[in-house]
């Protein structure tokens, strides 16, 4: 079929699998350019494998270290004329690359949340890989099925105890308006610590254990972000924000059930970049388009793989980890250095629906959001058909 992008609002209902094989070779290509990280991993587990910082983790570990990877993930396979989302497309890309050098790669896709996927993932340890070193939490999900009772919840970003008002965009017309966001409820916030906090990693380590196929010494780690004093309101001190501080907590939960094997959970704080799960905040696209602006001029811009490359290789497997105060990994340090973060805030106070294209990188935001969704690539001829329904090899 010819496809092309449909978008409704901040989601796009195609995706393209030859864009999206692009945007997979991309970072493998970076990745091999950076060459092998010394004393990586070997077997690695990435739950949230197929899009964002769960890919890059995965392409990082077979194409840095050599990894054996399972993935798993939720993606809708194609139907005839209907394409897959972009992560099935990822994927299809990522084992065939991996294959073809010779490497371990296999992928479930299915509710990560529930017990029967991680059923079947350790089932597939177990009979392939046998022991895990490193496992990569990189779930984001607005919402949760839970495990043992069925009920579900919906996770909100919203600020808490007071109205959130402040500049916002759209980034398909650039116009700059004002969002005024309801602050949530007690239970709206323990939902979203549902979703989005740490009880399903813990559930992850605790079966993983169990089952005893986490190898001596191994890592797990989860992704979390902090960011600017502008959306602290609505990210960090809102409801997501205390999901992201239950995570965190879970971190150290983790590490003492893990003690018994030399093993570690640690959370790394992520850079701001444009996924399919930040596109959906208000607010954090306009910071974002402000930041690469900022981040671009000092030569100090990164995506997810150049993020999850230099978390390899300079935080995982350096020898001794290096964190913040609160035991966190920061790999956030350049987003939050105080010249970009103060070149941002005035940017910030300046920017309007009339000077946007100018002063921030709203071409830069649209371009990484169309690629998403395998899009923009001047080397694709989009009025060619390709074939939609592909599968990933297994
Ligand atoms: P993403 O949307 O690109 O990736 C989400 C992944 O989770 C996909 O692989 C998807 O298939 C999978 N997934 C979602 N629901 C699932 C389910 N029920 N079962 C199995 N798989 C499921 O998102 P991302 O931006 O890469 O986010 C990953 C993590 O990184 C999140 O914890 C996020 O908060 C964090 N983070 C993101 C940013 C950012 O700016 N994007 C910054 C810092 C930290
Ligand atoms: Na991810």
């Amino acid at each position: 079929m010819i496809i092309k992008p449909r978008v409704r609002g901040f989601i796009c209902l195609t995706a393209h699998p030859e864009g999206c094989e692009k945007n997979v070779t991309n970072q493998i290509d970076f990745t091999k350019s950076k060459g092998e990280i010394a004393d990586g991993p070997k077997n690695v587990l990435v739950i949230g494998a197929s899009t964002g910082f769960g890919l890059a983790s995965r392409i990082v570990s077979a194409f840095g270290s050599d990894s054996s990877t399972i993935g798993v993930f939720f993606e809708k396979p194609p139907m005839e004329g209907k394409p897959a989302t972009p992560g099935w497309y990822n994927t299809v890309a990522f084992e065939k690359e991996a294959h073809a050098k010779g490497l371990y790669a296999k992928s479930i896709n299915g509710d990560a949340f529930s017990n029967e996927i991680k059923q079947k993932t350790i089932d597939l340890i177990k009979s392939d890989l046998k022991k895990i070193d490193l496992v990569i939490y990189s779930l984001a999900s607005p919402r949760k099925v839970h495990p043992d009772t069925q009920q579900v919840y919906n996770s909100v970003i919203k600020p808490i105890g007071k109205t959130f008002e402040n500049k916002t965009v759209d980034f398909h017309s650039g116009t700059v308006s004002n969002v005024v966001i309801e602050p949530c409820t007690e239970e709206e916030v323990n939902n979203t610590i549902e979703v989005m906090g740490g009880d399903d990693w813990e559930r992850w380590i605790d079966v993983l254990k169990k089952e005893d196929v986490l190898s001596p010494e191994c890592l797990t780690v989860a992704y979390s972000y902090v960011g600017p004093e502008v959306t602290t309101p609505i990210y960090r001190n809102g409801s997501i924000g205390r999901a992201k501080d239950h995570l965190e907590q879970s971190a150290f939960k983790i590490s003492e059930k893990l003690k018994d094997i030399d093993g570690k959970a640690y959370v790394s704080v992520n850079k701001a970049l444009v996924t399919q799960a930040s596109s959906a905040i208000p607010v954090i696209p306009l910071y974002i388009s402000l930041l690469y602006k900022a981040m671009k001029e000092e030569g100090v811009h990164e995506g997810c793989i150049e993020q999850i490359y230099r978390l390899f290789e300079t935080k995982l497997f350096s020898g001794e980890i290096p964190t913040d105060e609160k035991g966190r990994i920061r790999i956030d340090d350049w987003e939050m250095r105080p010249d970009i973060q103060e070149k941002v805030s005035q940017l910030w106070d300046k920017v309007t629906t009339e000077n946007i294209g100018e002063i921030a990188d709203l071409e830069g935001y649209r371009n990484d959001f169309f690629k998403l969704f395998g899009f923009g690539y001047d080397s694709i001829d989009y009025d060619v058909e390709v074939n939609e329904l592909q599968e990933i090899p297994g």
